[in-house]
């Protein structure tokens, strides 16, 4: 009776962050009304897009709107797919001089032409609230004060709210790129923070051996099916940061949206995981918003 009754209760728990996510943007709210009324200007954000990416335009468009309902000031620069590195490289000069801009953000992926490194090197340090210009990469792994990236912020905000440990639990990264895997790491590792990380990539031999382990998984490698339940434990914790479009004639988009991980292969197992849509995703965005409050109150200082 009883192997029954814990049968029963045993599924698989869903981490939806749209609670979350409005959470954090209903503290961003209120602490901006404080600034603003203090005497500060509202915070403002620059958002660069080059070429028409259709997933790129969403993502800036989402920023837009968040930074709008947050009060916030908003300008977007939309360059051809054709703009040269020099056009960009002169627009983040004039938005790093300009007094009326705390953040600035360039939308990745460019197009080929233009090397993302010398763009995001050329943002100032403290308008780069994508925490991606080496000064803020390696603030973070030294552990000083720093933009922290929005996604792996934000993955960190969805532990914390969820009441998941990461103090002495050990933590697999699959998936090594500058926006996700390797801040992740380091944010991990913090002090304070204290997980035990382990980083893999999608070329890593039998990547069960470390996943099998983990307490938590956090999967970013932008592709469906990296993982699936077989590669997790019970009582694991998975965070999907995937975001894929594939393309599904029925919906009127022509698309639909899965993540990294095969997550109806868990059934009703005892794991719980991020969904997608509807998981990680919406963090980033809020995360933004937060580090750009940031800017805008060190530069007022
Ligand atoms: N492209 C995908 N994710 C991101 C992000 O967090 N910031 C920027 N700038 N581009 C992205």
């Amino acid at each position: 009776m009883m192997a029954c009754f814990s049968f029963i209760l045993s599924s698989m728990i869903r981490l939806g962050c749209k609670a979350v996510a409005e959470a954090v943007m209903s503290s961003i709210r209120n602490e901006t009304e404080l600034f603003v009324k203090a005497g500060n200007r509202a915070p403002s954000l620059a958002v660069v897009i080059v070429g028409h990416d259709p997933a790129s335009e969403t993502y800036v468009r989402k920023k837009a709107e968040a930074a709008a309902s947050l009060g916030f000031m908003h300008f977007q620069y939309s360059l051809d797919e054709d703009a040269s590195e020099g056009e960009l490289v002169s627009l983040i000069d004039s938005l790093n001089s300009r007094e009326d801009v705390d953040g600035i953000l360039v939308q990745l992926p460019l197009p080929s032409s233009i090397s993302p490194e010398r763009i995001i090197e050329r943002i100032l340090p403290e308008k780069d609230v994508d925490g991606f210009s080496p000064v803020n990469a390696g603030r973070l792994l030294i552990g000083e004060e720093c933009f922290i990236p929005c996604t792996p912020k934000g993955i960190l905000e969805t532990l914390r709210y969820f009441g998941i440990e990461t103090a002495g639990r050990k933590a697999v990264i699959i998936g090594r790129s500058n926006i996700v895997g390797k801040p992740m790491a380091a944010l991990l590792m913090r002090r304070g923070i204290d997980a035990t990380v382990t980083v893999c990539n999608t070329r890593t031999p039998d990547l069960k051996e470390y996943t099998l382990g983990a307490d938590i998984i956090i999967v970013a490698t932008g592709k469906p099916g990296t993982i699936d339940s077989s590669y997790v434990r019970d009582g694991a914790v998975v965070i999907d940061v995937g975001v894929n479009r594939i393309p599904d004639p029925s919906r009127k988009s022509g698309f639909r949206l899965v993540g990294d991980v095969d997550a109806a292969s868990f059934g009703e197992r005892d794991v719980s995981l991020t969904p997608v849509p509807g998981g990680i995703g919406l963090m980033t965005v809020s995360m933004l918003m937060a580090n750009t409050l940031q800017a805008a109150r060190r530069r007022a200082k």
